[in-house]
């Protein structure tokens, strides 16, 4: 089955409670379960994951390298802004890249303004809220390689 890994980076397993105004009330499962919906529709299998930890994400991206997954949908949360390790791991899969943020991180503080991630992504969505995410899964769907 064809396959696509949505990450989830450190704080979102809060989304609903954490800072609504910012990131909408929408919680991580109710993202994930219309995630999972969707691509069930295109025969699609989609692994919706989330970890606190950078280690954990960067052993997730390693996996997708060996088990045939075809895209990689990330949300990095703070870790866009500081992580080179996970752009090193996302460089190292061979897939499409998305990257995801449910607000709009240029009109937000500076440090939110560069991405590490995005020297890798082939896409990047930015303040659409969960839609961001399902307008990621369309765009891996309809041109997976
Ligand atoms: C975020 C934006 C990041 O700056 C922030 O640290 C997050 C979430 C977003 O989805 O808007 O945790 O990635």
């Amino acid at each position: 089955m064809k396959k696509i890994l949505v990450l989830h980076g450190p704080n979102l397993n809060l989304l609903g409670t954490r800072q609504p105004e910012i990131y909408g009330r929408e919680t991580l499962e109710d993202i994930n379960s219309g995630l999972y919906e969707r691509a069930a529709l295109e025969g699609w299998e989609v692994s919706c994951r989330q970890s606190n930890h950078e280690g954990q994400l960067i052993d997730w991206i390693q996996a997708a390298r060996l088990d045939g997954t075809a895209a990689i949908i990330i949300n990095p949360a703070a870790y866009t802004h500081t992580s080179v390790a996970i752009l090193d791991a996302l460089n190292a899969f061979e897939g499409r890249v998305i990257e995801v943020h449910l607000s709009n991180v240029h009109q937000r503080e500076s440090f939110r303004h560069h991405s590490y991630v995005s020297l890798r992504a082939d896409g990047v969505i930015a303040g659409l809220g969960s839609q961001g995410y399902r307008a990621a899964l369309e765009a891996v769907m309809s041109r997976p390689g």
